[in-house]
């Protein structure tokens, strides 16, 4: 791997400190950082090298997977660290970022490869990379790099997307442009293509003649935290369907890469995108369902309702919580809807792909005086506890041809002596080995905010489609069932309801 400095811009954040410098150390941990690499923080906060190196020394203590107590090893890694404090919206500043990323290079022989962060709020988006471009430090010239990784938002809306794309790319190129969804960093997201493409057994089912529907949940027992103030401006739909719950669409949809390599891969899921079938504003309380939690007890400890958290109006309507149902318009998908859920404070924290089966075409086993046998289903656990579950019926011992369900369960953890690299681990190296697989490309991120668009607007110009009120620790609003119609069918609950007071209402 090339040599290399990581620029963090926003580095006196809590992605920073919670995600990125554990990260990194982790990978240093376990040799994977290049010979010579060094970190430049750069934020407002006045800090010396010595102040931002303590500082991160606690987030590698509480935030490290790998063991962070043996101090000299700890002491080593932090040395690789230098911080600069600047006013990132004034661009005679830059001056500063470029003498100080000379010195490095001369320091810690980077040879002038610099990977740029943007882990600060989203108006500094389009300022950053301008102000870099200002001072040349985004030209990539005589072999060197220069590649710039960002976070979401990619934009609020499609137009504010494609016109951050637009700037991005007046300065940087889109191959030097790495937009991060944390969720391609995650082990099982990565697995779902060796599943599929590297096994005889599942492919071939994979298509509308065999597949029933497909759900994919990803549930948070936490409710917006400390984030109010951002949250209230994005909401469930914004934060997490956009971006990660599509992103693991496109994972479990998608055609065969070519290759294993950026381009086909992306490819393949921008045509997933493609076909999403479009939810056309007046259709959009058919398919779409948005709640906001309410107070409860879990427990029977307190838990304040959304609009109760700090930096959130008396009177949001902003959504906590969001089911939607749809279809994909090409040849493999005609006809299976795809189901997708998430909410915060629902019971548990889960993420999910599940892909059920049809049933056999003739039901030789079914007993009338019982309900029918649930489907065939196969459980991808992208979180907490990484692995598959595959759910099939099997004869009960003893007279006649009772059938029950039965589970194969494979769990990561079962593996002893393999490590589950955190999802920044696995995509700061790839970003570092100028591997953009992981990352979405601008086109995919346009693709997905034209299918969310006309919910967005649909919710935003008509206050009769309703926000559904369920409390803190249940399954989100009832009427999310009713999204999944049919006597046998409906969302896999992994856990029950905490909530033990809660009434379900409508805001
Ligand atoms: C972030 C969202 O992108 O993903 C958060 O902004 C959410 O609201 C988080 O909590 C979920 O990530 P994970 O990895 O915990 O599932």
């Amino acid at each position: 791997m090339k040599p290399g400095i990581l620029v963090i811009f926003g580095a006196s954040g809590d992605l920073t400190y919670r995600k990125l410098i554990p990260s990194l150390y982790d990978l240093f941990c376990q040799g994977q950082l290049p010979d010579c690499f060094c970190v430049l923080g750069v934020a407002r906060s006045e800090m010396s090298d010595e102040s931002f190196r303590e500082k991160m020394r606690e987030g590698v203590k509480s935030f490290s997977l790998k063991e962070s107590k043996n101090t000299e090893k700890l002491d080593e890694f932090l040395k690789l660290l230098h911080y600069l404090p600047i006013d990132t919206a004034v661009k005679e500043e830059y001056e500063k970022v470029k003498i100080k990323l000379e010195a490095l290079d001369g320091q810690c022989k980077t040879g002038g490869n610099y990977l740029f962060y943007l882990s600060t709020p989203p108006s500094l988006y389009e300022t950053i990379p301008t102000f870099l471009s200002a001072y040349k430090l985004n030209k990539q010239e005589n072999g060197v790099y220069r590649r710039l990784i960002i976070e979401k938002p990619f934009g609020y809306d499609i137009e504010t997307a494609v016109h951050l794309n637009k700037v991005l790319r007046d300065h940087f190129h889109e191959d030097q442009i790495y937009r991060i969804d944390h969720y391609l960093g995650k082990e099982t997201v990565q697995n779902m293509l060796v599943l599929r493409f590297g096994n005889g057994i599942f492919e071939p089912l994979w298509n509308r003649n065999y597949i029933h529907h497909v759900e994919i949940t990803a549930a948070e027992s936490i409710g917006v935290e400390d984030r109010g103030g951002y949250y209230d401006n994005s909401g469930a739909m914004r934060d997490m369907i956009q971006n990660h719950l599509l992103q693991l669409v496109g994972f479990t949809a998608m055609e065969p890469p070519s290759i294993v390599e950026a381009t086909s891969i992306r490819n393949e899921v921008l045509k997933v995108f493609q076909a999403l079938r479009p939810i056309k504003e007046e259709e959009v309380d058919q398919y779409v369902i948005r709640g906001q939690y309410g107070s409860s007890h879990i427990r029977g400890e307190y838990k304040e309702g959304y609009r109760e958290e700090k930096g959130v109006p008396e009177d949001s309507r902003t959504e906590t919580f969001v089911a939607m149902k749809f279809f994909i318009d090409n040849w493999r998908w005609g006809g299976v809807p795809f189901y997708l859920r998430t909410g915060k404070r629902l019971p548990t924290r889960v993420t999910e792909i599940v892909i059920h089966f049809k049933e056999t075409p003739h039901r030789l086993f079914a007993d009338p005086t019982k309900p029918v046998n649930p489907n065939n289903q196969l459980v991808i656990r992208i979180q907490p506890d990484e692995g598959i579950l595959m759910k099939f019926g099997l004869k009960m011992p003893g007279a006649g041809f009772e059938v029950n369900t039965v589970n194969m369960d494979f769990h990561y953890s079962n593996l002893s002596d393999v490590y589950v690299p955190s999802a920044y681990e696995r995509l700061l190296l790839d970003a570092m080995m100028g591997d953009p697989t992981l990352y979405i490309r601008g086109d995919a991120v346009e693709a997905a905010w034209n299918f969310v668009n006309p919910i967005q607007k649909a919710w935003k110009n008509n206050p009769d489609i309703p926000v559904y009120g369920y409390p803190a620790g249940t399954w989100g609003p009832e009427n999310a069932d009713n999204l999944i119609s049919g006597a046998t069918h409906t969302w896999r609950y992994p856990c029950k309801n905490l909530a033990d007071d809660g009434v379900y209402c409508e805001l």
